[in-house]
């Protein structure tokens, strides 16, 4: 497997989403209140606003991913790295649709703000050796681009025969750094998005669908930019 160029490939453009659809019940009924059968019912989704993209497209695109990425390394396996805590459902889901060797390796990524901005660090180094093998940074979501960077660099000082990049969400308009993608699930507007592994404040995560937070919620300034916990 060589270094194959860095293309984007499948690249769903979400559209906008329809305003107000779950409230259109009330214009046939002034009785019964509108039914919340997407899962915003539930109080792990109390303060979000909407569902951007079902738990029904994320599995059908996992699923085709998967298919993707079992199809590019069918002569052999690939190590599937990934960082704490965002990528916990996505990583998951992609491994168990993979039918390829596929191990996995965890890593953890701090950030902070400091005298030089926007900051990154792995303080840990990855437990396997990369030397010669093929990899694939797994992430659930590329913003600026400084976190995938730090994540390549770390590989590619490993010696692996191969790095490629498959992210679930990419936010290309807030994009800093400049990152190659080659998977990617969903191409996003640059919203606060939550669940699905994704978190605000530590919440959040376990919902199945992914969500956007109620701006009259939390304040727009705070969601803006991600919150560097995760
Ligand atoms: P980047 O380094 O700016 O690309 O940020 C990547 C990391 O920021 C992701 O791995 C997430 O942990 C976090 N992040 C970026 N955007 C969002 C979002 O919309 N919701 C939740 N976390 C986000």
């Amino acid at each position: 497997m060589g270094t194959a160029p860095n293309t984007v490939k499948n690249n769903n453009i979400l559209s906008p989403p329809r305003p107000c659809v779950r409230y259109a019940f009330y214009m046939t009924s002034t009785t019964a209140k509108p039914r919340r059968s997407n899962g915003l019912a539930g109080p792990a989704a109390k303060g979000v606003d909407r569902v951007l993209i079902s738990k029904t497209r994320l599995q059908r695109r996992v699923k085709e991913l998967a298919a993707e990425l079992s199809a590019e390394y069918a002569e052999g396996e690939v190590v599937c790295v990934g960082a704490l805590n965002g990528v916990i459902c996505f990583l998951a889901d992609l491994v168990r649709e993979m039918d390829i060797p596929a191990p996995v390796e965890l890593v953890h990524v701090d950030r902070f703000i400091d005298e030089r901005g926007h900051t990154v660090e792995m303080p840990n180094p990855f437990r396997e050796s990369l030397r010669g093998r093929d990899v694939l940074i797994v992430e659930d979501i590329v913003d600026t681009g400084v976190t995938l960077k730090l994540l390549v660099d770390k590989v590619l000082a490993e010696n692996p025969a191969s790095v490629k990049v498959c992210t679930l969400l990419d936010k290309p308009a807030h994009r800093e750094v400049d990152v190659q993608i080659d998977y990617v699930g969903f191409s996003i507007d640059p919203v606060f998005v939550v669940g699905y592994g994704l978190d605000y404040e530590g919440f959040y995560r376990n919902l199945p669908f992914v969500g956007v937070v109620d701006s009259a919620v939390w304040p727009p300034a705070l969601l803006e930019r991600p919150k560097f916990d995760s």
